[in-house]
C-alpha cells in the first residue's frame, strides 16, 4: 500500500491569538502588517490592538459575574495612561452601568488624568505611597473617590484635613504572591506597603479619633503571578478576609475589599496565565461570605499582551562566546526585564516562528552593561537590519519610558481591528 501523504497543520506559536498572527509568514497586529508600519514610522515603535484591551476586561469582569458575587472592576492607570487606550476601556461602558471599568490610581496626577478622560470621582479609587501632605490636598480636592490610606500616620494627617471622611485601609496581610519574590508586595519581607497586621488597631483608634470612617480594605499581593502563585494569592486573600472580618466586627462599616491587581500574563510557551474562572471562586468562596463587593485593578493583565513593541536588529556578534543580539531601543524604552526581570519573548517580523536555532543575549542602545532583554535565549536566527517584536508591550513600557541617554522615547500607533464593530 503507497505511504499516506498526510500534512498535519504546523503547530501554531504559544502567543498566537485573536489580533496577534502570522498567517502569511507575516507579524501582524489586529489584523495590520507590521513591516509596512516599521517602515512608515520607524522604530522603536509600540503598535496596539486595542480591542484585546476590551476582550480582556470583558472576560475578567465575565468570569467575576458568573460568581454571582458584587464586584467592582478597575483599571491600574499607571500600566498605561494613553488617552487612545483610556478612550476605548471607557468606551465599554458608561459610568454606573454594567461592565463599566473604574480607576485605580496612585498618583494625585493619575486621579486628574482619570478626571480629565471621563471617570467619575466615584468610579476612582486611590491607593498609594508615601504621600505628602500637598498629595493629600489635591485628593481630598478631588470629590468622592475611594481613598486607601496605607500608614497610620497618614490616617491622621487626613483626620486633620477632612474629619468625618469614608476612607480604607491599605493592609498588608502577611502573604504575597509574584512573578518572583522580588515582585511580592506584601508577605513576611517588610515591603514598603500597607498598614501591618499589628498596626491595624493604631488605625482604627487614628480613625475614630479623627471622626473618619473605614469603608474599604485594600490589599495589593504583588504583581507577575501566573497560575502557579494562584494558592499564594489565596493565602494572602484568606488573611485579609480575617482582617475584613475584624474590622466588621469592631463596628467599622467596610463595603468593599479591594484585592489588588498581580495577574501576570505569560510570556514563555511553558508559562501558564491564571485561570480566571478559578480565580474568581476563590473571590466567591472567600469574600461572598462577607457580604460586601470585591473590587479588582488589574493593570497587566487587561493591557500587557494589547501591544508589541518593534525594534530593528542593529548588531549580531559573537563576544567571548555569546551571540549578542543589539536592537535600535534600550531600556528607557522597555525596562521590563532591566527593572522586573520579566521574561521578554522578541521575535523576527517576518518568519517569527521560525525555528529558535540561535541562543543569544539580545540587548539595548543605552549604555549600561545591564540593559539587556533577555539572556540565554533560544531565538530564531536574525541578520543586522531585521525588524523583531517584543510581545507583551502594552503595560508598563509606554508608560514608563525616559530620555535616559538622550534616547528618544518609541513611537505609538494604536490600532483597531477592521471588523470592529463601532461602538
Ligand atoms: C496597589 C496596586 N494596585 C494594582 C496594581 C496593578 O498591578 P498589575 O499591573 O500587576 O495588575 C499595582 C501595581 O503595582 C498596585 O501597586
Amino acid at each position: 500500500m503507497p505511504a499516506m501523504l498526510r500534512t498535519s497543520p504546523p503547530a501554531r506559536p504559544w502567543w498566537e491569538r485573536p489580533g496577534l498572527d502570522a498567517p502569511h509568514g507575516r507579524l501582524r497586529v489586529a489584523g495590520h502588517d507590521l513591516a509596512p508600519i516599521a517602515a512608515a514610522i520607524g522604530t522603536p515603535c509600540f503598535v496596539y490592538d486595542l480591542d484585546r484591551v476590551v476582550e480582556n476586561a470583558e472576560r475578567f469582569a465575565a468570569a467575576l459575574r458568573g460568581t454571582g458575587i458584587p464586584f467592582r472592576l478597575r483599571f491600574a492607570l499607571k500600566a498605561n495612561p494613553f488617552p487612545d487606550l483610556l478612550a476605548v476601556l471607557r468606551g465599554i461602558a458608561a459610568p454606573g452601568r454594567p461592565g463599566a471599568v473604574g480607576i485605580d490610581a496612585c498618583s494625585p496626577g493619575e486621579v486628574k488624568h482619570a478626571l480629565t478622560h471621563g471617570w467619575l470621582p466615584d468610579e476612582i479609587s486611590f491607593t498609594g505611597t508615601n504621600l505628602s501632605g500637598r498629595d493629600l490636598d489635591v485628593l481630598l480636592a478631588a470629590g468622592p473617590i475611594r481613598l486607601n490610606l496605607d500608614a497610620v500616620s497618614q490616617v491622621e494627617r487626613v483626620g486633620l484635613r477632612a474629619p468625618g471622611r469614608a476612607i480604607g485601609l491599605r493592609v498588608n496581610p502577611g502573604a504575597g504572591a509574584g512573578y518572583h519574590e522580588g515582585l511580592a508586595y506584601a508577605g513576611e519581607r517588610p515591603t514598603k506597603f500597607g498598614i501591618w497586621p499589628d498596626r491595624i488597631d493604631d488605625a482604627v483608634t487614628a480613625a475614630r479619633r479623627n471622626g473618619l470612617t473605614i469603608t474599604s480594605l485594600h490589599f495589593h499581593a504583588g504583581s507577575g503571578w501566573l497560575a502557579d502563585g494562584l494558592g499564594a494569592f489565596e493565602t494572602a486573600l484568606v488573611r485579609a478576609v480575617e482582617i475584613a472580618r475584624r474590622l466588621l466586627n469592631a463596628g467599622c462599616p467596610i463595603d468593599e475589599l479591594n484585592v489588588g491587581g498581580g495577574l501576570g500574563v505569560p510570556a514563555r510557551a511553558e508559562e501558564q496565565a491564571v485561570p480566571l474562572d478559578a480565580y474568581a471562586a476563590l473571590l466567591a468562596r472567600h469574600v461572598g461570605p462577607l457580604g460586601i463587593t470585591v473590587a479588582c485593578e488589574p493593570g497587566d493583565y487587561l493591557v500587557k499582551d494589547s501591544a508589541v513593541l518593534l525594534g530593528e536588529v542593529v548588531t549580531v556578534e559573537g563576544r567571548g562566546g555569546t551571540t549578542f543580539v543589539g536592537l535600535d531601543l534600550g531600556w528607557n524604552v522597555n525596562c521590563m526585564y532591566f527593572i522586573y526581570r520579566y521574561a521578554q519573548e522578541i521575535v523576527p517580523v517576518i518568519a517569527p516562528d521560525a525555528a529558535r536555532t540561535s541562543t543569544v543575549t539580545v540587548a539595548g542602545n543605552i549604555n549600561e552593561a545591564g540593559d539587556v532583554f533577555a539572556q540565554h535565549y533560544p531565538m530564531a536566527p536574525v541578520a543586522e537590519g531585521d525588524l523583531v517584536a517584543i510581545l507583551n508591550a502594552g503595560g508598563y513600557e509606554q508608560a514608563m519610558q525616559s530620555t535616559h541617554c538622550l534616547r528618544p522615547p518609541a513611537a505609538a500607533v494604536f490600532l483597531r481591528r477592521a471588523e470592529t464593530p463601532v461602538r
